[in-house]
């Protein structure tokens, strides 16, 4: 059976980290993009009140992605 790493990055630190786990596992990659977009101002994690602090804070968010494998 085939392997996937699916990722969500918004800066590249994660997709670095996706690519060298997928290389090591031999299994493909899937980016998980988000349907709106984030803005620099959305992932200042320094700002209470920014997007990702505040999707990060509610554990029943779920940003409305791009695209489905299935
Ligand atoms: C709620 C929240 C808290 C965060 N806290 C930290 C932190 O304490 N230190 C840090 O270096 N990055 C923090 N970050 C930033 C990201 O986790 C970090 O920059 C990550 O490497 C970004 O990955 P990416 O490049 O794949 O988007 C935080 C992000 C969020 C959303």
């Amino acid at each position: 059976m085939g392997r996937l790493v699916a990722y969500f990055s918004y800066g590249g630190v994660t997709k670095r980290i996706a690519e060298q786990l997928a290389n090591e596992l031999d299994a493909t990659t899937f980016e998980i993009k988000p349907a709106m977009p984030y803005t620099r101002a959305d992932v200042n994690w320094q700002d209470n009140t920014s997007r990702n602090v505040k999707e990060y804070k509610d554990v029943s968010s779920r940003p409305e992605i791009m695209a489905y494998l299935i």
